[in-house]
């Protein structure tokens, strides 16, 4: 039996990883048709709530354990640690429980009630970091941890790791194309970074022509959970500025109006960055004389109680 070091395949582990792969991706594409409409112009959205964990982050969450566990970094005696916002957490620990994997998570205290519950019902071990220095505090908790315990944590580090990035450009984008041959502007926001950047560089590399839009908030302290103020924040070691054609800022006020229209007209429950992310295609779609234009749903409201009750009057 071969000795179990840190480059050990556990080839069981590989196998039940890959056989979650089914429950990946391959989202809806969804069209806007009653909240916006214009003649030669059309929006759609994919739903990324569609798949284990309910949001876009499933994709990244996977990729990163499964490439961890085929180069032999994270076995079952090891423990899989990151620092999240929440919804990669929520990946990373629904594909441990499944896997039983312990996952341990630095998440900012004031991530949503919901967030918390469904992190602790999945069995994560989550380390509180400070409210006031969002998913920056958690990063450096995270490093802090991994680099006094090097034999006890497989650091995944969402905001380094390739296979964040790459989990979009083998999926998002190809799953985007096959559905809609047709299209002609990517548009999505910026947290992490890998979905825009993987799926953008993808599209780009299959048509040169296409248009690509990233969205930020317009201010560091805002209501878009998930995205990140660049200008501001601890950027990503992923990101690259120069797959987007143009950047444009979304308001939180914009991504609530956009919340209670997306229920009146196409009775959708999105979360503030899912309306947000419309809001910023809506911006695009309306500059256009023809095009069909892409954005991502990444979750719905399931997780924003707190939120939506105020804004969607009963
Ligand atoms: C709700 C939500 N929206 C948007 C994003 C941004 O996605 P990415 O990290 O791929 O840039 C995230 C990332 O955590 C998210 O949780």
């Amino acid at each position: 039996m071969p000795l179990l070091t840190s480059e050990h395949v556990d080839e069981r582990l590989l196998e039940s990883v890959r056989l979650l792969n089914s429950k990946i991706g391959n989202t809806p594409l969804y069209p806007i048709t009653k909240l916006f409409a214009k003649p030669n112009v059309t929006i759609y959205a994919k739903q990324e709530w569609k798949q284990l964990s309910g949001s876009v982050k499933a994709r990244a969450g996977y990729n990163i354990f499964k490439a961890a566990i085929e180069k032999g970094q994270l076995t079952r005696e090891k423990t899989l640690l990151d620092a999240t916002s929440g919804n990669t957490g929520i990946a990373y620990a629904s594909v441990g429980s499944n896997l039983h994997v312990p996952v341990t998570l630095c998440l900012p205290e004031n991530a949503s009630k919901e967030r918390k519950e469904i992190l602790q019902s999945l069995g994560a071990r989550i380390i509180f970091t400070s409210r006031f220095e969002g998913t920056d505090g958690a990063q450096a908790a995270a490093k802090e941890l991994a680099l006094a315990h090097p034999g006890k944590y497989f650091y995944a580090d969402q905001y380094k790791n390739d296979n964040n990035w790459k989990a979009h450009y083998h999926g998002t984008a190809l799953e985007i194309v096959q559905d809609l041959p047709a299209i002609t502007h990517f548009v999505a926001g910026l947290g992490t970074s890998g979905t825009f950047v993987g799926t953008g560089r993808r599209l780009r590399e299959l048509n040169p022509a296409i248009h690509l839009t990233s969205l930020q908030p317009d201010n560091p302290l805002h209501g878009m959970e998930g995205w990140k103020h660049m200008e501001t924040a601890v950027v990503p070691t992923i990101y690259d500025t120069s797959v987007a054609d143009e950047n444009l800022e979304v308001a939180t006020e914009e991504a609530y109006e956009m919340i209670k229209a997306a229920w009146k007209y196409e009775q959708l429950l999105l979360s503030p960055s899912a309306a947000a992310n419309l809001a910023g295609a809506i911006k695009v779609a309306e500059k256009l004389e023809a095009g069909n234009i892409v954005t991502v749903f990444p979750d719905n409201a399931d997780k924003y109680s707190e939120v939506i009750n105020k804004l969607i009057s009963r």
